[in-house]
């Protein structure tokens, strides 16, 4: 199905997408364009820019780029038709009705309205003599029933078809249901069978409120102990957070972050819904990229025990390659913190407020961390714990951090501080040039043609793909001179494929009186079009004169009439004459 350009240009004019992205991050001006840590990927230095003129965006970090339509799809994770309905709403626009039924997207739509009605189901059952058990088991637990219902937990009945055959009734397919990883084909192969069974069901609900995958715990000491819903088209484990949707309208900026379900639902009862959880593995860059948008401080609050503290190490280094300031909460004893809410009972709350109110910050924690593998009575042993200090301040970023934590380190080994602050300066300056350059030949190798998985011939072509893309961007920039370009070069002259593709979208779309661009983000793939905004904006620094057209088209003919030197062996002498008089020609 397709929707029309007037439509299209129309949502993209209400729109405006620097206004959008305001709203998920942090824009700074930058001339006429916008510039911004990319919320696609993990960084420090901005590579996202927002180019105004056009309404497009390009991060020259991870190569990612659009238009308004591109960067919704993207951030708010929809597909293309649902992004544009999303403009649309926001815009005040109705979707041109009977358009509006691609099948990706009522699939998706499907799955969504039965994992609510299976929410629904299992919190009906709750209350129902099947799920007494599920009940006692919650309750037992310590939670209230306006927390069980304010998190929607349930209790999935102990028979392999009462989920499955409920919602056959209520009118899903077998294959929605199949999809939305609710029940699975029966090994007979006829009928389905119910995924989670005689377990206690917690809800994963997404920022928007969707119910888009479910935990289920069992209530005895068999594994596994939780059952997650394998990822689906609606649910990826690794992009998504337990809570979330609590936690983005807690008003707190900072988040407390814990390992599991319980922990993050003892935690709202006891008054802190900024609580959030994995899904069961361990954090993930995107994970962090999606908190940055709703938070900008993450206290981290693992299990005190051997692999919690690794997994704490590692969440610190993502949480802030992603640009979050990072909290380490230590629980005493060893609890949980939902084991340790529960204990405290009524006192709970003050006694959690307290713990996060005393939690030091990660480079303490790393400081305790090293200390504590060191034996600080002997001169070794405080040397040795000076030297790894000094290395993990000068990993720091900001300049005040590092002055505290040397200060620190010189209190706790008894030595100067100008000359620990010394060591750690020359580490930093060798580290920020190797990292200078370590960036630097990322961007050009992101760029370069031997990555290009959207022109796999750019790599032996470098000449005429360079010209080819400028050629392409003179046009879109130009319509006007299709004329021109027409006359002089034929789509066959192209030399790599796509280009040849590229010109021959937007030669049609031209000679039909449309703008080039408008489309472009519904008819090509993401990659493509990542590559399409890239070709597009690097126009401003190439040559736009007529001059500078006239040479692109030579030299892409020339690339065309070269011969390569496989072609040069297997040649006839005559066909050499022949190609020798024309490079003769083509000098004239
Ligand atoms: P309770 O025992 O109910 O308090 O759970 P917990 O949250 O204390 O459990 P634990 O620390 O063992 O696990 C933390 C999180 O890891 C859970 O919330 C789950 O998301 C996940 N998890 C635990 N056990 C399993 C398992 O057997 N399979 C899977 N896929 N995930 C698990
Ligand atoms: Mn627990």
């Amino acid at each position: 199905m397709r929707l029309s350009d007037d439509f299209i240009s129309e949502v993209k004019y209400r729109n405006d997408l620097g206004e959008l992205a305001a709203s998920y991050m942090q824009l700074k001006r930058r001339g006429r364009n916008l510039v911004g840590l990319c919320p696609f990927h993990g960084e420090k230095t901005p590579s996202f820019n927002i180019y105004t003129e056009n309404g497009s965006f390009y991060c020259f970090g991870c190569g990612t780029g659009g238009d308004v339509i591109t960067f919704i799809m993207k951030i708010e994770n929809l597909d293309y038709l649902e992004a544009v309905k999303f403009l649309a709403q926001r815009a005040g626009m109705s979707m041109p009705e009977d358009d509006y039924d691609d099948s990706m997207s009522r699939l998706r739509t499907r799955i969504y309205e039965a994992n609510r009605e299976a929410a629904r189901f299992f919190y009906q059952k709750l209350g129902e003599r099947e799920g007494a058990e599920g009940l006692a088991y919650l309750r037992g637990r310590g939670l209230a029933d306006t927390t069980i219902r304010h998190f929607g937990l349930g209790f999935a009945p102990d028979s392999r078809f009462s989920l499955g055959d409920y919602l056959l009734s209520k009118g899903f397919t077998e294959a929605e249901l199949i999809a939305a990883n609710l029940v699975f084909k029966s090994r007979s192969g006829r009928g389905v069978v119910d995924r989670f069974y005689n377990r206690v069901m917690f809800p994963i609900i997404d920022v928007r409120g969707n119910v888009i995958a479910f935990g289920g715990r069992i209530m005895t000491d068999q594994k596994p102990k939780y059952l997650n819903t394998s990822d689906t088209i609606v649910f990826n484990k690794s992009y998504n957070l337990f809570s979330l949707n609590n936690a983005k309208n807690s008003k707190s900026r900072a988040f407390i972050l814990c390992e599991g379900y319980m922990d993050v639902i003892s935690l709202n009862q006891a008054g802190f819904t900024q609580a959030i959880a994995t899904l069961g593995t361990a954090l993930t860059m995107d994970q962090a990229t999606l908190l940055k948008r709703y938070c900008d401080e993450v206290i981290v609050c693992y299990d005190a025990d051997e692999a919690g503290q690794k997994a704490t190490a590692r969440a610190i280094s993502i949480l802030r390659s992603a640009g979050l300031v990072v909290r380490v909460l230590r629980i005493p004893d060893g609890k949980d913190p939902d084991e340790f809410i529960r204990r405290h009972g009524d006192k709970g709350h003050a006694a959690f407020k307290n713990l996060l109110e005393s939690s030091g910050n990660d480079v303490e924690y790393r400081m305790y961390q090293l200390r504590s593998g060191f034996d600080m009575t002997t001169p070794q042993g405080r040397l040795g714990y000076l030297n790894e200090g000094v290395k993990l301040l000068s990993e720091l970023d900001n300049p005040m951090e590092r002055d505290i934590y040397a200060s620190k380190l010189a209190d706790e080994t008894d030595v100067a501080k100008p000359s620990i602050m010394e060591q750690v300066n020359r580490l930093t300056r060798r580290k920020t040039s190797a990292r200078r350059k370590e960036n630097f030949k990322k961007i050009q190798r992101d760029l370069s043609a031997r990555d290009d998985r959207v022109n796999p011939q750019h790599a032996d072509n470098l000449r005429a793909v360079t010209a080819e893309e400028n050629l392409i961007a003179f046009l879109i920039n130009n319509p006007d001179k299709l004329g021109h370009i027409d006359g002089n070069l034929k789509p066959e002259n192209f030399i790599t494929e796509f280009n040849r593709k590229l010109y021959v979208y937007f030669y049609k779309r031209i000679k039909n009186g449309q703008e080039p661009m408008t489309s472009v983000s519904a008819d090509f793939t993401a990659d493509e079009v990542s590559k399409i905004y890239r070709i597009v904006n690097s126009y401003s620094s190439i040559g736009s004169t007529p001059q500078a057209l006239d040479e692109y088209i030579s030299i892409i003919l020339a690339e065309g009439s070269k011969l390569t030197s496989r072609d040069i062996a297997n040649a006839s002498a005559d066909d050499l004459d022949a190609y020798l008089k024309k490079l003769a020609e083509q000098k004239k």
